[in-house]
């Protein structure tokens, strides 16, 4: 088994004229946590989405375990492992959140191991077990949040892709994020965060790359870009929070 899991060689998105994304390359090996960082409208969105299928790389390759992903519609690569918490959180409002969990496991096939897997999502998240049969969108933006990873997490991912998932939340449930972020790769899920929240992702993160225009700009151990006072005033600007 390589250790590398997801492989993004010179990827270009387009929406009409607009050119999002210029030939990005961003590696990411087993195991690592690795930030997108960047000003909004960097693009790192954009990359998440193409990873996951739900817009179309207009050039470059896309590599997932080996093997090239870059045409295949989102649900099969869904089924291949491979899920994104989108921005914005997005769960269905209306439905319960046992259903929301429920919609996260339809491309597996297994029914018994999907039983399984929803106890330990539910292990995991302890307040959308007591709150299993509410709307989600009764949920406050913590427990959507949680809700929205529960939800991906369905589908035993080998690699998540989190799109801000602390944006909008109090502090206190930003801090409860991060743990449940490392607590998932402590237990073998690889991760790209893109987050707003430079320094903590700085923590928790192996390496970053950082987005800016449509490219990447800077890349390298987190470690290193933290210690680099420089990189945050030239490279992410305001909006940069403790
Ligand atoms: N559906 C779309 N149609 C047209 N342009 C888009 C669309 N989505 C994004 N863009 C443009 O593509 C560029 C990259 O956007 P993207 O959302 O990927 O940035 P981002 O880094 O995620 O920003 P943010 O921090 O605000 O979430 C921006 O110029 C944006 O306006
Ligand atoms: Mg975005």
């Amino acid at each position: 088994m390589s250790q590398r899991l997801l492989e993004i060689d010179d990827l270009v998105v387009r929406y009409g004229p607009i050119v999002a994304v210029r030939e990005v390359s961003v590696n990411v090996d087993r195991g690592e946590i690795v930030a997108l960082l960047g000003a909004n409208g960097a693009g790192k969105s954009t990359i998440l989405n193409a990873v996951a299928g739900l817009v179309p790389a207009a050039a470059g390759r896309l590599v997932f375990e080996g093997e090239e992903i870059q045409r295949l519609p989102a649900e099969k690569i869904v089924r291949r492992g491979l899920a994104l918490v989108p921005e914005g959180r997005r769960v269905f409002p209306k439905l319960s959140v046992i259903d929301n969990l429920r919609l996260g496991g339809v491309a597996q096939r297994d029914r018994s191991s999907l039983d399984a897997v929803r106890q330990q999502v539910l292990d995991l998240f302890p307040v959308l077990r007591e709150r299993s049969g509410q709307a989600a969108g009764t949920l406050s933006g913590g427990q959507q949040q949680m809700l929205a990873i529960g939800r991906a997490l369905m589908s035993s991912p080998s690699l998540l892709l989190l799109d801000e998932p602390s944006l909008g939340l109090a502090p206190i449930i930003v801090d409860e994020i991060f743990q449940l972020i490392v607590g998932l790769r402590e237990q073998g899920t690889t991760i790209v965060l893109v987050e707003q929240n430079v320094h903590r992702a700085l923590e928790i993160s192996d390496r970053a790359y950082v987005i800016a225009n449509g490219v990447v700009d800077r890349e390298g151990p987190s470690a290193q870009l933290r210690a680099s006072a420089e990189i945050e005033r030239a490279y992410l600007g305001i909006g940069v929070s403790a």
